[in-house]
């Protein structure tokens, strides 16, 4: 009894003027086509096992979300959508998740979160990882993959392997203590997906953040669902879910439950968080330009570019990030790429 559960919430706004408020971040496109959510359902249809399907997203994104989904080949035997009024971060979310689908399949099933904003290159790979993660979920482990690092990111998790056994889980680490952990060579990345069997999460979160579990226990009473045809609409209260604390999964359990397991995976995981990282989804032309559209470059070297349909024209110029849409126009240097989001926040303050 195994359930994906793809989680969609992200703005995006490092991904400026790709993603925008009313077009987030997992409905950008890859150079194959496909958005950042159809990989994220093919993903999870794909997983041994899996039939039916979890969404957790915002419920102005329900329309949008099983629009994309419908296009795939791969359709979930019943597509449960839990909607949210509004953000209240992953531990909310999962909570959500974890109490539905105990409703829904039963105490035992097993759930693997899995972010829409994420690219899995080696699906076989990732097929294996995530059939170690379910042998592991079935005896009561709380299940993280681990990815090996190949720099001193400070935007991860951090997870400090023996074996399978997590040692210490620490989340978003400050420069120095990332590069150390870097060198150290004992420290995994946090891919940002779990596996867990939904009673095990609960109980977890009951001794963890009994305030979070309880706020959304009240909200999912207190919502609505709608079923019918293989698709479930689970709405929330609003009023009760907006008080739920917000807080990330990785601080709200991670960082204090014992005996968590880690899969190390080599799987062609990114987590496509920002212009560089997207960046590599692209073409690369003989002078390291990553290029996604029509693009003509001279004497042009490592610039990150993304057009929309109209000729690109790019002369004597170096580690820029060019994003061109119909609507506006992004110039940034490479290494501000984290910046974008500064933008996007001031962009959005003004209105
Ligand atoms: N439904 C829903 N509701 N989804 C949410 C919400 C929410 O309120 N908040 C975040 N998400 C989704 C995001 O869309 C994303 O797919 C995923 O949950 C993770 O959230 P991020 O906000 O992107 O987390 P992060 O990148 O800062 O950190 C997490 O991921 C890293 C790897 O990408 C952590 O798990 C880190 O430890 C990890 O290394
Ligand atoms: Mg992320």
């Amino acid at each position: 009894n195994f359930v994906p559960v793809i989680i969609c919430g992200g703005a995006g706004s490092r991904l400026w003027p790709l993603s925008r408020e009313n077009h987030p971040k997992p409905l950008i496109k890859l150079g194959d086509g496909l958005s950042l959510v159809q990989h994220a359902l093919k993903r999870a249809m794909g997983l041994p096992g899996a039939q039916d399907l979890i969404t957790v997203t915002n419920r102005d994104l329900f329309f949008a979300m099983e629009d994309e989904y419908r296009q795939m080949d791969c359709q979930p035997r019943q597509a449960r959508y839990l909607l949210e009024s509004e953000g209240r971060n992953t531990a909310a979310a999962i909570a959500l998740a974890s109490l539905d689908a105990v409703q829904a399949f039963g105490d035992d099933v097993i759930l693997c979160v899995l972010p829409a904003d994420h690219v899995v290159a080696d699906t076989a790979a990732f097929g294996k990882a995530v059939e170690r993660a379910q042998q592991l979920a079935s005896e009561g482990r709380l299940v993280t993959f681990g990815i090996r690092p190949d720099r001193a990111e400070t935007g991860y998790g951090y997870i400090e392997a023996d074996g399978e056994d997590v040692r210490q889980f620490v989340e978003k680490p400050d420069a120095e203590t990332a590069e150390s952990y870097l060198k150290s060579g004992r420290f995994l990345w946090n891919a940002g997906m779990f596996c867990f069997k939904a009673s095990v999460m609960i109980s977890l979160m009951e001794q963890f953040c009994p305030d979070i579990l309880d706020g959304t226990r009240g909200a999912l009473t207190a919502g609505r669902t709608t079923s019918g045809d293989g698709l479930a609409q689970v709405t929330v209260d609003p009023e009760k879910f907006a008080e739920i604390r917000s807080d990330s999964i990785d601080y709200a359990v991670l960082e204090k439950a014992p005996n968590v397991a880690v899969v190390a995976c080599d799987i062609g995981w990114n987590d496509i968080g920002s212009w560089s990282a997207l960046g590599e989804q692209f073409d690369r032309d003989e002078s390291g330009n990553l290029i996604d559209g029509n693009v003509s470059a001279v004497n042009s070297s490592n610039n990150v570019v993304s057009g929309s349909g109209r000729l690109v024209g790019l002369v004597g110029v170096e580690d820029l990030i060019i994003a061109d849409t119909p609507d506006a126009l992004l110039v940034a240097s490479r290494e501000s790429a984290q910046d974008v989001k500064l933008l996007y926040n001031r962009l959005k303050e003004a209105g």
